[in-house]
């Protein structure tokens, strides 16, 4: 149980690092949630118009709940690297460095994935970029992808990872609150549309 805690707490530490708001000020832009959508995630960063600060927010968002998978799955197994996957996704989501006012979760989910079983990961891509390519709405391609992932853990006989994953997909669509209805009512700003 010791080191369940640890991981669950190591992973949240990781997690919450807020990546897209720090590296917002580091680059002068400001704080990115008073910009677009408000989120502090890659997709909102690519709305200051500086790519570069986006794809770093990216990467620190994938790796934050990368690093603390890797390690708690090198140290102590697939069991406590998911429990530090799912600590990551929560400090990103609810980090208490900004009053548990974080981001949607998306990047992070991808850390998660990696500590339960990576075919995931493969999944997640296929699913997210084919429908950010078909669509150009980021968010509708997190929605189904997110959705596919525990579907898809299920079927190929991942049962337990299909049901944590499953959690997390539900935490993810409360995240999008916002985003469904802007997609339902076609007001959803598309990936590289600028919006203040
Ligand atoms: O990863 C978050 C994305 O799905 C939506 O971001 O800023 O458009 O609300 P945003």
């Amino acid at each position: 149980l010791g080191f369940a805690a640890a991981c669950l707490v190591g992973g949240y530490v990781s997690g919450s690092i807020p990546f897209g708001l720090a590296l917002g000020h580091v680059f002068g832009l400001g704080d990115i949630r008073k910009i677009g959508s408000g989120n502090i995630g890659a997709t909102n960063a690519l709305r200051t118009g500086h790519k570069a600060m986006a794809a770093l927010t990216l990467m620190g968002d994938v790796l934050k709940g990368t690093v603390p998978v890797a390690i708690a799955l090198y140290l102590l197994g697939p069991f406590y690297a998911a429990i530090a996957g799912v600590g990551a996704f929560l400090g990103h989501v609810f980090p208490v460095w900004l009053g548990f006012k974080g981001g949607k979760g998306v990047a992070t989910y991808l850390g998660v994935l990696l500590g339960i079983a990576p075919i995931g990961v493969v999944i997640f891509a296929l699913a997210w970029l084919s429908t950010a390519y078909l669509t150009r709405y980021s968010s509708l391609a997190a929605l189904i992808a997110t959705l596919l992932v525990p579907i898809a853990y299920y079927f190929l006989g991942y049962p337990a990872a299909a049901l944590l994953t499953a959690i997390l997909t539900v935490l993810v669509y409360i995240r999008h609150q916002a985003n469904i209805q802007r997609l339902i009512g076609g007001t959803e700003p598309k990936i590289g549309a600028k919006k203040t």
